[in-house]
């Protein structure tokens, strides 16, 4: 017997007439974890919820030109990384299209021309997955919005992000900001495993244009691929404690957030970092990601924080490159402790200095 799909019925589109052919052009952001979504279920469903900044300066820009194709059974497509054909991109998106078309269904009557390029170096080890799913995610989706008037600014973005997510689970956080949720979380309303949700909970003003100066150390290609490793939870030993702790750790940062207390936000943000790695140097087979710069940078945060009272944390991805997270007023100081002793660390003295962003935008053309 043939397994039938399960569709999420609110997220189903009208039918209407279809134009021979169009443009949109969307630039998403990066976002970064506080607390972490590693291990996920089903068809990308997270098993602890995740919250994240969204980030402001590095985005995907992103331009879908699609073209009405005689044979309306299958949609074709091509990837352009900078204006150059990029193959390698192609499966990522082929299996993103498969698992959108039922609520997207006008794409296999068109040919698309995705134009994409990130504002941030590709190969410096910062994920481009979920900004440029979370572009692709509104270009397309701007075509049924052209014909669907119900589809309002607020249901555009919950679509996005439900669309984003069946790209790569953390798309999904970013589509809007300053902050977004993502997975069912007791106390949090509206919390949902099908798509990310606004942080609407009160929120200190420090945390609204909050610092991430990401540092390179690595700008090698992920050694393992995040799909992997999310796979390695499954028979995970310590997992059901890990997917406990995440949830605890959001309903604690969700004070920490309202109250603007600094100190509990190093705490959480930090132990969910090393919560993440731990992971993976315990799984079966094991890997470790943070290089002896990652650790170097890390030792050194920890040793200027104590001796400038600072509020500066740090916090990882699934990679070896460190993000440095801290209030707007501690710039100055901070990018001075970079340039005289973190930028030693990192390959060919990179970095890149962003903040807390709103979401992804259209590109005027
Ligand atoms: C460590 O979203 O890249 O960055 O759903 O397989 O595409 P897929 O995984 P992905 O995982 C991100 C993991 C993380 C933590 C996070 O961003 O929450």
């Amino acid at each position: 017997m043939k397994k039938r799909k399960m569709v999420q019925e609110e997220f189903c589109c009208p039918t209407f007439n279809l134009p021979e052919k169009g443009v949109h052009s969307w630039q998403a952001p990066s976002n970064i974890a506080l607390i972490k979504y590693w291990g996920k279920y089903g068809l990308q469903l997270p098993k602890n919820a995740s919250l994240s900044f969204t980030l402001s300066a590095c985005q995907t820009q992103t331009k879908v030109i699609y073209t009405k194709q005689k044979q309306a059974d299958k949609f074709s497509f091509k990837v352009f990384l900078k204006g150059e054909h990029a193959p390698s991109f192609e499966p990522k998106v082929a299996t993103f299209l498969e698992r959108i078309e039922a609520y997207l269904p006008f794409l296999r009557n068109y040919h698309f021309d995705i134009y994409t390029q990130n504002t941030f170096p590709h190969s410096s080890g910062i994920a481009s997955s979920a900004s440029g799913l979370a572009a692709l995610a509104c270009c397309l989706l701007s075509i049924e919005k052209e014909h669907n008037p119900e589809l309002t600014e607020e249901k555009f973005a919950k679509k996005a992000s439900f669309l984003a997510r069946l790209g790569s689970g953390s798309a999904a956080r970013s589509i809007t900001g300053p902050l977004m949720l993502w997975g069912e979380h007791q106390g949090t309303e509206k919390s949902s495993q099908l798509f990310a949700i606004p942080y609407e909970e009160p929120l200190d003003t420090i945390f609204r244009d909050f610092q991430d100066t990401i540092l390179l150390v690595d700008r090698g290609k992920k050694e393992v691929s995040s799909t992997l490793g999310h796979n390695l939870m499954l028979n995970h030993p310590y997992a059901e404690n890990r997917f406990q702790q995440a949830q605890h750790q959001l309903s604690q940062l969700k004070k920490v957030l309202k109250e603007g207390d600094l100190k509990n936000f190093t705490k959480i943000v930090e132990m969910e970092a090393l919560a993440l790695h731990a992971m993976m140097m315990t799984s079966d087979p094991y890997f470790i990601l943070m290089k002896p710069n990652t650790l170097e940078i890390i030792h050194r945060i920890w040793a200027y924080r104590e001796a400038n009272d600072s509020a500066v944390c740090f916090t990882l991805d699934a990679g070896a490159n460190v993000h440095l997270l801290y209030p707007k007023k501690e710039k100055k100081k901070i990018l001075d402790f970079v340039k005289n002793q973190l930028v030693a660390f990192c390959e060919k003295g990179q970095y890149i200095c962003d903040e807390v962003g709103l979401g992804a935008s259209v590109i005027e053309s």
